[in-house]
């Protein structure tokens, strides 16, 4: 046996990995995180820790030679995008052969680049979901665990009603009340009295100076403030940054090997590192807790995995959309980083639709209303191992997207209808096109909860050996994922700390 043996591992600092390291630390359980980005906590030369949407550098990008904006358009200009140097950035896009992911890199995962949208998912969405989940266990213990530990907070809703800074939520709103459609206020980790007092001008502006999809630098209550502070205030629970974890074997002994790459920030390899452990975590999210475990049961080093690692995957029935709104409906030079609000039709029995009013912080007034669409869309993706490559591939198809457009388009027809306003096509790229359906922020699925691992996550085939993260959603949740991806291993871990490792 090899390397340096840590009684735990966790793999990743996304949600499911951060609660985890939490939980294991509170149980006293000596555990090293790996995760592959960087931890942000350090100024860049223009004073920042990240750099912002409108002039973005190399810290904004996993390893590009040009930033690769999800609006990268408008009149088909790229205008958002510049030329980097490749660099261990915060948000990269995965791009596969009909599919493009957005996920962040770094201490912290996701919660570094995302909206800090803190929804719980309908009860009854829930329970069709994964129904072999006990949803009274979840909605009374796990979600209200979930969204305190991680300081979900609500916006004044006085204030959202007067501010200059969601104009563009209330035009949507009522547009939406136009066409009968009802919306709700969705809860945030962004401190929304922070956001107010940037609004008043006493500090330093994050929300309200277009920062959201390559960092904030003030006001987001993102994980390395929330859990993973909390996992290493417990003495018990270490970091590593900048170390990528590669193969996985089990031992004679039943431990765990894991390879570990080691880079600087530049992308040079600086060591190859051996790591054993008794207890691995899998949460380097949809893409990466999948790609280790295809890995593994595809070049052997863990063949008694299950066919269904790979299987289960979607989008969340991600789609955006844009409205050009008539001359008198601007939608605000100023507009919050941060949505507030969301068009709910998810009781539709034809189309289901979970809107988020999302802004464009562009600066200027552009009358340009923009979605992001959460919709039930049945269709999967599978991720198959691609040798040459030594890669997982999705196999996901454009039209599989076809019902979630529908969808979409229902929803968004009604209101154009209503408004006698129209789409706008020029801001999805070079194409003419009104929606993004090449493109999610919401990957779930691969390694599915019941299929892949067990009712807990524990991986079919192998003792101590855990899924943590949203690979364990079977594709589509119907809101914005990260409260059930936290929830969930919040329940999970419970169970795994108490069974498993408390007695081993
Ligand atoms: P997550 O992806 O968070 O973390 C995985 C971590 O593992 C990453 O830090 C990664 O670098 C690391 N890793 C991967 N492979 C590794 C390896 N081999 N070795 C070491 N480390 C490895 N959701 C929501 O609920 N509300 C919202 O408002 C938004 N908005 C949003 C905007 C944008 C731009 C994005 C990209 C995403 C969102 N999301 C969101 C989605 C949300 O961020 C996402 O669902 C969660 O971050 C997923 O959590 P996980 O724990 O699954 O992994």
């Amino acid at each position: 046996s090899g390397g340096t043996f840590v009684p735990a591992v966790v793999v990743g600092t996304g949600y499911g990995a951060a609660v985890s390291a939490l939980r294991l630390g509170e149980a006293g359980v000596t555990t090293l995180m790996l995760e592959m980005g960087q931890l942000w906590n350090q100024p860049g030369p223009d004073g920042n820790v990240f750099c912002g949407m409108l002039k973005p550098d190399k810290r904004s990008s996993w390893f590009k030679n040009r930033t690769e904006a999800p609006l990268g358009s408008f009149l088909w200009l790229d205008l958002a995008n510049r030329d980097i140097d490749p660099y261990a950035g915060v948000l990269d896009r995965v791009n596969f052969d009909q599919m493009s992911v957005y996920v962040g890199r770094g201490v912290g995962g996701g919660s570094l680049v995302n909206g800090g949208m803190a929804v719980t998912p309908r009860r009854s969405y829930f329970e069709e979901v994964l129904p072999q989940v006990d949803a009274d266990e979840m909605y009374t213990k796990y979600f209200p665990r979930a969204n305190s530990t991680l300081r979900v907070n609500t916006v004044d809703k006085s204030w959202f009603e007067q501010t200059d800074w969601y104009t563009f939520a209330r035009v949507s709103r009522q547009q939406a009340s136009n066409a009968g459609l009802g919306t709700t206020f969705v809860p945030n980790v962004y401190d929304w009295d922070y956001m107010r007092r940037e609004a008043d001008g006493t500090v330093p502006k994050s929300a309200l100076a277009a920062e959201v999809i390559y960092g904030n630098n003030h006001g987001k209550v993102s994980l390395d403030k929330s859990y993973l502070a909390a996992a290493l205030g417990t003495g018990k629970v270490t970091i590593e940054t900048l170390h990528q974890v590669r193969t996985i074997r089990q031992q004679n002994d039943g431990t765990y090997l894991l390879t570990v790459e080691q880079r600087d920030a530049d992308g040079k390899l600086l060591a190859t590192k051996e790591v054993s452990c008794r207890h691995l975590f899998l949460g380097a999210g949809s893409l990466g807790s999948t790609e280790l475990l295809l890995r593994a049961r595809e070049t052997g080093t863990l063949p008694n995995l299950s066919p269904e690692v790979g299987g289960g995957w979607g989008p969340n029935g991600n789609i955006m959309t844009a409205r050009a709104n008539h001359m008198w409906n601007p939608t605000g030079t100023k507009q919050s980083s941060i949505p507030a609000l969301g068009i709910d039709d998810w009781d539709n029995p034809n189309s289901p639709v979970f809107a988020e009013i999302a802004p464009m912080p562009a600066g200027v007034e552009t009358w340009v209303s923009l979605y992001l669409a959460i919709t039930k869309n049945p269709e999967r993706g599978t991720f198959v191992y691609d040798a040459a490559k030594d890669r997982a591939d999705l196999r996901w198809t454009r039209d599989q997207n076809a019902p979630a457009v529908a969808a979409a388009k229902s929803l968004f027809d009604r209101i154009n209808k209503a408004n006698t306003t129209i789409y706008r096509y020029d801001l999805f790229g070079k194409q003419i096109k009104a929606f993004a359906d090449d493109f999610c922020y919401h990957p779930l699925g691969g390694c599915v909860l019941g299929k892949a691992t067990d009712n807990y996550g524990r991986v079919a085939g192998y003792r101590n050996l855990y899924v943590t993260d949203g690979s364990l959603i079977p594709g589509s949740i119907g809101v914005n994922p990260f409260v059930t991806i936290t929830a969930l291993a919040e329940r999970n871990v419970e169970r795994i700390i108490k069974e498993d490792v408390a007695n081993s």
